[in-house]
């Protein structure tokens, strides 16, 4: 299916830049800063709202409603799945609004927190949601 497919590579391309942004966070943390982290901070807030919240809605009206409705084991998944991306969007915006005034202690705290949110929401759906689409 094509649609799977582009699904499968969002995640495996949000999974690299994840590492680089993590990669940057400890930076931020170990006082190595360089001039253009905060334009690499801006330019990673760009690529979640281009990339990921459009595949968030994608798999709000698509995948996610195609398995709670025909299996109902997936529904309670479904649900844990939509709560994270409720979680995720409201890190975004504090992680946003850190960026703007350059906040570094709270861009590690929400940094720290998004990216590990994210990275396990990802791992999630790439091990469950091929199983509920297989039944
Ligand atoms: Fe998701
Ligand atoms: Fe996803």
């Amino acid at each position: 299916m094509d649609w799977l497919k582009t699904y499968h590579e969002d995640h495996k391309a949000v999974l690299v830049l994840l590492a680089k942004f993590e990669g940057n966070i400890l930076d931020l943390k170990a006082g190595l800063t360089t001039p253009n982290i905060f334009s690499e901070f801006e330019e990673f807030g760009d690529v979640i709202t281009n990339v990921v919240i459009p595949h968030f809605k994608k798999e709000e009206t698509g995948v996610y409603k195609q398995i709670a409705e025909l299996n109902p084991e997936g529904k309670e998944f479904i649900q844990k799945m939509l709560e994270e991306h409720k979680a995720l969007f409201s890190l975004f915006n504090l992680y946003v609004h850190a960026v703007e005034i350059k906040d570094t202690e709270k861009l590690i705290e929400i940094g720290n927190r998004f990216e590990q949110v994210l990275r396990h929401h990802i791992v999630q759906e790439e091990d469950e949601v091929p199983k509920f689409l297989r039944q």
